[in-house]
């Protein structure tokens, strides 16, 4: 049996009135304030996860209770001793790897400073994050009848970790690739690297208004404190994969325009008949976020390494992991929105309204 343990944090409020409904009668920001003092806690036992290989694997889910807010607020060395004091739990339990889940990747040096102070191998999911954004952007697009190979894409953030790692890989796959950030240098050093490796017409732009307006595809993962994308911007039938957290996309958008598919990134669906999280984190049963995915993956293929750590992903990890992913029978399986499922039947009706043609076959991105 392989083990490992993904270290979370509450993202609202509901995540605390949810064990303590008494809370909803304190001002959230009193709570958060309470909780940032209280020590990690296991939130849950997770098990039934059985590879298609006859791998099998059991976890934990440990809290640090500090909300995204006072994630982004404290220092980062005082939120440090949090992260490591779960790490430390998550070894007593007898953990292999340990996966961060959500901002405990983006405050600090994403994971490196954990990995650094703990004996198990730390990793953030980054990879398996921007492999299934795409995996999930391009089957959200086939849904929606976009051919890859005409579209238009557009990447928001295209000079970041995960941005770039994004638009290296989907220029091989579009028609024309437009790369936004707020330096021009550094896009055009991106566009320089990309454009000998594709057919596509690679455009680099500073304003991301404007670089939507006519995409088919856009990814959104920049680190943008503000909305990037609203309504009016998009054209319909669009496909957006929002994976910035806080979001790029205006909620709006999803309000507003039923002519276009905003999506979070893919769902993964994980192999096992009796797969329990033990712990209702929002998902369906069985399912859960590519970052938890990349964590379990690395147990059941007993890589027990620091997969992905830092701000440098290459295009090898995120083919790799996904790789591994497909050997081990985990699947991108359906799209979410603000924390919700999207049904087929939704997805149908925004391609109706936006007057496309009926879905498309998926390009195939990474190789078995
Ligand atoms: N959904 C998930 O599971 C998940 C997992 C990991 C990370 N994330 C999120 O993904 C996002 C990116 O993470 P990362 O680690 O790749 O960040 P990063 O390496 O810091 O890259 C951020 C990118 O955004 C650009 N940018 C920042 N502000 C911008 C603006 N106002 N307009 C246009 N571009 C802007 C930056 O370039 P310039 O500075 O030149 O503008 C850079 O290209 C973050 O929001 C993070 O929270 C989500």
């Amino acid at each position: 049996m392989e083990r490992f343990a993904f270290i979370l944090h509450p993202l609202r409020q509901s995540d605390f009135t949810r064990k303590y409904p008494i809370l909803k009668a304190i001002p959230f920001r009193w709570v958060e304030e309470a909780f940032k003092h209280v020590p990690p806690r296991v939130l849950s036992h997770i098990t039934g996860i059985e590879s298609q290989t006859g791998a099998q694997a059991e976890g934990w889910f440990i809290a640090v209770p500090m909300t995204p807010r006072v994630l982004l607020e404290t220092p980062f060395e005082k939120v440090l001793p949090q992260i490591v004091q779960a790490g430390r739990m998550a070894e007593e339990l007898g953990a292999r790897i340990i996966g961060l889940g959500a901002f405990l990747k983006v405050v600090g040096d994403r994971g490196v400073s954990v990995a650094r102070a703990l004996s198990t191998p730390v990793t953030t999911g980054n990879s398996y994050t921007a492999g299934s954004a795409l995996q999930g952007a391009l089957l959200a697009a086939a849904r929606m009848g976009i051919r890859a190979e005409e579209a238009k894409a557009t990447v928001i953030g295209a000079t970041g970790a995960i941005g770039s790692v994004c638009a290296r890989i989907l220029a091989k796959h579009v028609a024309e690739i437009t790369l936004v950030a707020r330096n021009r240098e550094r896009l055009e050093a991106l566009q320089e690297q990309i454009a000998p490796a594709t057919s596509a017409e690679v455009r680099v732009s500073t304003d991301s208004r404007t670089a939507v307006r006519d995409a088919d595809i856009v990814i959104a993962v920049s680190s943008a404190t503000d909305v990037l994308v609203e309504p009016e911007d998009l054209r319909p039938g669009a496909v957006v994969c929002d994976v910035a957290r806080p979001r790029n996309v205006s909620s709006a958008v999803y309000e507003k325009r039923n002519d276009v598919l905003v999506i979070d990134g893919g769902v993964i669906r994980v192999p096992g008949e009796n797969v329990d999280f033990g712990f209702n984190f929002g998902f369906p049963p069985k399912h859960a976020e590519a970052c938890i995915a990349e964590t379990i993956i690395l147990a059941l293929e007993r890589r027990y390494e620091c997969f992905t750590l830092g701000a440098d992903i290459s295009v090898q990890q995120v083919e790799e992991i996904t790789r591994l992913a497909h050997k081990h029978g985990f699947e991108v399986a359906g799209f979410r929105r603000f924390e919700r499922a999207i049904p087929d039947e939704e997805v149908e009706q925004i391609r109706r309204n936006a007057g496309r043609a009926g879905a498309v076959e998926p390009p195939k991105v990474f190789t078995g």
